[in-house]
């Protein structure tokens, strides 16, 4: 962070017995007061959750020791700073050259009269103390030697808990009390923060790898949807219709996210509207989870309230993000279960319902294979529908345009139409380009097992380029048309799709014929 000579700022962390203190030092050249780095610095300390700010105001020897000049540094500071989360701002005129203040008081600076900065670093009240804050355990793994034995194992990350404690696993509110605290070196009474423990219970319940062991009378939140601040640590862009793999703690979840609000800029606070981050941005989120976990807001509890975002292909650590509350948006909404049900609908229509999912670049021949297909399934008897990329723009995603983050949305919102019609009991022929190799895992992890044909329609970008039967590429490469596939946006091909059509060499008649039969190979039709 240091990046401006005479403009550094230190982070400690002071552990004192079992109670930890985080305490940052912003250091400020008198001569040069608040800098856009000082706002950087202190924004980023504040989103860590950090309370205490020194506000070390160096080479004061510079300035002739004046107390004016520190006095109106500090008065910026914290008018700025009121902005932010700190409890505590002590400001110490120093130079760190001529050692002023630095050990001990200064005789140059008869008009200050607090401490030093060793005395304030060694006496920095200590607010954060793990062991005052509630019971929580995440769960690392279950014990269970032998038929007799089944223990929670893990490392308390906040709070204490002792023998005959009552404890919760929020998500589902089971409850129980400790039976036991195993450690290596035998059982304990007590067990606080840092310590790694196995818990026994005196009832048999369900707790499994993830899972959050809680204090029974100060629960966590329990949700599937938060607002987080979210930093973004990846070359490649926030795709906020995408699903994520959410780590939180020893849980993991599906998460994507449902609304960017604003992103901050690090340097002046200004908020700005963002439709993605890029790589160290910082924005303002709403998530959504595919299943409720347990948090706490980083503010009250820095270990169960961060959590990092991976990406599905490439494991990648992408994003890092806080929490700052729940969202009950869902609460009410319970999912409300019908008589008739898919089953019921697809054994009245005589069918096996399913997702043909064609994926090629524009021109491949997709939507005219789907409609021969969808010509020969009708001609048999078979229910179907054909949901098609330019269509479905016309309406549905008439607000969407060809950036990655709208089709990442664009194929999100057919994924879940195509599963409506599904559930309809029909034959659900989707035709769009579908470019990303995520969106169409998405959409094939939303349908049942053996439900989901990914069909490849696999014409080269040369052949679709000299068919051009919309003049498209033509203008693409004119530069009329920016983000077009396979000119300056990704296409990335299928790597387990069920059926393959070679799209240059293939007639379309051939082509629908082909998959037909590999329906009926299937048992499909
Ligand atoms: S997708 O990438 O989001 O799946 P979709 O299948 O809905 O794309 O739409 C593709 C169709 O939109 C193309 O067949 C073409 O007719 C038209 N189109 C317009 N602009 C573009 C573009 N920049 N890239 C690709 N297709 C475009």
């Amino acid at each position: 962070m240091a990046d401006t000579p005479g403009h550094e700022q230190y982070t400690r962390n002071m552990v004192t017995g079992a109670s930890t203190a985080d305490v940052a030092v912003i250091l400020i050249d008198a001569r040069k007061g608040i800098l856009t780095q000082t706002m950087r610095h202190s924004f980023l300390v504040s989103l860590l959750g950090i309370k205490h700010i020194v506000l070390a105001v160096n080479k004061m020897d510079l300035v002739e020791y004046e107390e004016k000049t520190f006095r109106e540094i500090v008065s910026a500071y914290e008018k700025f700073a009121s902005q932010l989360t700190f409890e505590t701002i002590t400001a110490i005129p120093l130079s760190a050259l001529e050692g002023d203040n630095v050990i001990a008081p200064s005789t140059n600076t008869p008009w200050y009269e607090g401490p030093s900065l060793i005395t304030q670093l060694e006496t920095v009240q200590t607010t954060e103390d793990l062991v005052e804050k509630p019971f929580r355990m995440p769960v690392q793994w279950v014990n269970r030697p032998n038929l007799d034995f089944r223990g929670f194992s893990g490392t308390v990350s906040s709070g204490s808990i002792k023998v005959g404690d009552g404890i919760v696993e929020p998500t589902s509110g089971q409850s129980s009390k400790v039976r036991e605290i195993v450690t290596f070196d035998g059982n304990l009474d007590e067990a606080i923060a840092g310590q790694a423990v196995t818990i026994t219970l005196e009832d048999e319940i369900d707790i499994s790898r993830g899972d959050v062991l809680c204090a029974l009378q100060d629960r966590p939140a329990t949700a599937d949807q938060f607002e987080a601040k979210l930093v973004w640590m990846s070359d490649e862009e926030l795709l906020p219709s995408r699903n994520y793999i959410l780590k939180l703690g020893t849980t993991t979840s599906s998460a994507r996210v449902t609304a960017l609000k604003h992103k901050i800029n690090v340097n002046t606070l200004e908020k700005t509207a963002a439709k993605t981050l890029e790589l160290n941005e910082i924005g303002v989120c709403n998530f959504a989870l595919d299943k409720a976990i347990s948090f706490d807001p980083y503010q009250e509890n820095r270990k169960t309230g961060s959590f990092i975002l991976i990406d599905r292909f490439s494991n990648a650590t992408v994003g890092a993000g806080v929490i700052d509350f729940a969202l009950r948006r869902a609460e009410n909404i319970h999912w409300q279960s019908v008589d008739i049900h898919k089953d019921a609908r697809a054994e009245q229509k005589g069918q096996r319902p399913a997702v043909l999912w064609f994926t090629g670049l524009s021109g491949s021949g997709k939507s005219t294979i789907a409609n021969a297909l969808e010509k020969k399934l009708h001609s048999i008897g078979k229910h179907t529908y054909l949901l098609d990329g330019d269509n479905v723009r016309h309406g549905l995603n008439k607000d969407l345009g060809f950036t990655d983050a709208d089709r990442v949305e664009n194929i999100r919102r057919v994924g879940e139409t195509a599963k409506l019609f599904v559930d309809a009991g029909l034959i659900t022929l989707v035709s769009f380009i579908s470019p990303f190799r995520s969106e169409r895992q998405m959409a094939r992890n939303l349908m049942e097992e053996g439900e989901f044909l990914e069909v490849f329609v696999d014409t080269p970008l040369e052949i679709c380029e000299q068919r051009d039967i919309k003049g498209l590429y033509a203008k693409a490469r004119a530069g009329e048309i920016k983000n077009f596939t396979g000119i300056d946006s990704d296409y990335e091909r299928p790597e387990n799709a069920e059926i393959i059509i070679d799209g240059a060499n293939t007639a379309i008649e051939d082509a629908a014929d082909i998959i037909i039969a590999e329906l009926k190979s299937r048992g499909m039709i």
